[in-house]
C-alpha cells in the first residue's frame, strides 16, 4: 500500500482532530469542545433563498468558475464596506469556503522547495496546504507570553532566498487572538521588501470583541499586489456546510489562482452562491447577535478556567470562537494522550495542541461556539475528574 501513496501525501500525518472527532463519536453524551463550528443553525431568511433557488430551477448547472457576477458585486460592495478595500469584481473569485480559497492560492504561486512562514501555533490545514504543494512550512512561534503576539524580527529572520509567501489566520485558529494593525503593516512592508506573496485568512473577520476592529492587509494600497486575501461565508452566517467563500487579488493574478481553482472545483455550489447573495444583501443583524453571544460564551469559558488555575492557564481571545490553554500538569506535555484521557474518562472531547504545529504541545483547542450549558457541561465534567484524579493520586 505505501508505495501507491504519493510522497506528498505520505509526508502529511494523520488529522488529530479528526481523529478525536472517530474517538468522540464512540462515546455517548460527549460534551463537545472540538469543533470550529457554530452549533447554531443558518439564519432562516438565508434557507429561505437557497429555497426559492431551487424552486426557481436555478443551481442544477455549473456557474462561471468565477463565481455569479451579481455575488462578485455585492462581494465588492462588502469588501469596500467592511474591510476598506477597493476591489472590481474580476478581482474577486468564489470558493469551496475558504479552504479551497486558500489552497487554489497556494497552488498559484507557491513551487516545489519553495518555503512558506506560518506563525505556530495556526490552523492545521494551512500546514497541509503547503505540503501539498510540495513546500516547505517555516514555523515562526508566535509569544504566547505576550498575548501571542507575532514579532516582526522573528518574520525577518525566517526569510532565505527561498521564502516565497506568509500564510496566517487572524483571528488566529487556535489562538484566538488577533495580529494588531501595526504588525500587519509591517508585515506588509517585508512583504513588498522582499517579493513575497502574502496569503491571509480572515475566517473570523466578524467576531472580535472588547472593541477590536478587524484589519485587512489588503486595505495597505500599497500592498495589494502582494496580497491573496481569503474570507468565507461558513463562519461569519453559520453555514459550514454550504462550502462557500471568496478571495480576492490583484487583476492579474485570478486566471491563474482559476487554474488551480478549476482542476479542484470548477465552481463553488450554486446552491450556497444564492444562499449567500441573501446573505450579503439581507439583515446583518444575526452577525450581531453571534458575536455578541460568542462573547458572552467566551466570558463563561474564561470565568470557568478561572476556576482551575490549577490545572490550565490561558491567553484570553480577543477574535474567533477558540482559545488555547496551556496545560499545567505533567501529563498534558503528551497533549493527545491528555485529551484521549479526557474524551474516554471525563467525556469531554477537546483538540490537542499538538495538532496546530511545533508550539502547539502542552495545549488544547476549547470552542465556545456552543451552548453555554454544554460549556458549563463540558467544565463541570472536567472538575470532577481532575478533583477526583487529585485524591487517587
Ligand atoms: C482559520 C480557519 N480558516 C478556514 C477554515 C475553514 O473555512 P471554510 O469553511 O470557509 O472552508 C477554518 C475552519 O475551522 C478556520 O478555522
Amino acid at each position: 500500500m505505501q508505495n501507491l501513496i504519493s510522497k506528498r501525501v505520505g509526508s502529511i500525518s494523520k488529522s488529530a482532530i479528526h481523529e478525536m472527532t472517530r474517538l468522540s463519536k464512540q462515546l455517548d453524551d460527549v460534551a463537545f469542545l472540538s469543533w470550529a463550528k457554530p452549533t447554531s443553525g443558518t439564519p432562516e431568511h438565508i434557507n429561505r433563498a437557497a429555497i426559492k433557488a431551487i424552486e426557481q430551477g436555478l443551481v442544477g448547472g455549473y456557474s462561471p468558475s468565477d463565481g455569479l457576477l451579481e455575488l462578485r458585486r455585492e462581494i465588492v460592495k462588502k469588501l469596500k464596506r467592511d474591510n476598506n478595500i477597493i476591489a472590481n469584481p474580476s478581482q474577486i473569485l468564489v470558493t469551496v469556503g475558504a479552504i479551497e480559497g486558500i489552497a487554489s492560492a497556494v497552488m498559484a504561486t507557491v513551487d516545489p522547495g519553495d518555503e512558506v512562514i506560518v506563525p505556530s501555533p495556526t490552523y492545521s490545514t494551512h500546514v497541509r496546504h503547503v505540503l501539498l504543494a510540495s513546500a516547505l512550512p517555516v514555523f515562526v512561534p508566535l509569544h504566547e507570553e505576550d498575548d501571542y503576539a507575532l514579532h516582526i524580527e522573528d518574520i525577518k529572520a525566517a526569510i532565505t532566498p527561498k521564502t516565497k509567501a506568509i500564510l496566517f489566520c487572524s483571528p488566529n485558529n487556535p489562538t484566538g487572538t488577533i495580529f494588531p494593525e501595526q504588525t500587519l503593516r509591517k508585515l506588509a512592508d517585508i512583504a513588498v521588501e522582499n517579493n513575497l506573496v502574502i496569503i491571509t485568512d480572515e475566517a473570523y473577520e466578524y467576531f472580535l470583541y472588547d472593541g477590536n476592529q478587524h484589519f485587512s492587509i489588503a486595505s495597505i494600497p500599497k500592498a495589494q499586489n502582494n496580497v491573496i486575501s481569503c474570507y468565507t461565508f461558513t463562519k461569519t452566517y453559520a453555514m459550514t456546510g454550504w462550502r462557500i467563500g471568496y478571495l480576492h487579488a490583484q487583476e492579474a493574478l485570478i486566471p491563474h489562482i482559476k487554474k488551480a481553482h478549476i482542476p479542484y472545483a470548477i465552481c463553488a455550489p450554486v446552491i450556497s452562491q444564492y444562499a449567500v447573495l441573501e446573505a450579503l444583501k439581507g439583515p446583518q443583524n444575526c452577525v450581531k447577535e453571534f458575536r455578541e453571544y460568542y462573547q458572552s460564551a467566551r466570558d463563561l469559558m474564561c470565568q470557568r478556567l478561572d476556576e482551575m488555575s490549577d490545572v490550565f492557564s490561558y491567553v484570553k481571545p480577543t477574535g474567533s470562537y477558540l482559545m488555547f490553554p496551556k496545560i499545567l500538569l505533567d501529563e498534558g506535555k503528551n497533549s493527545f494522550e491528555f485529551c484521549v484521557n479526557l474524551l474516554q474518562k471525563a467525556k469531554v472531547s477537546t483538540t490537542p495542541g499538538v495538532a496546530f504545529g511545533p508550539t502547539g504541545e502542552s495545549h488544547l483547542r476549547l470552542s465556545f461556539c456552543v451552548e453555554e450549558a454544554m460549556i458549563d457541561k463540558a467544565f463541570d465534567r472536567m472538575n470532577d475528574y481532575f478533583n477526583k484524579k487529585d485524591l487517587n493520586d
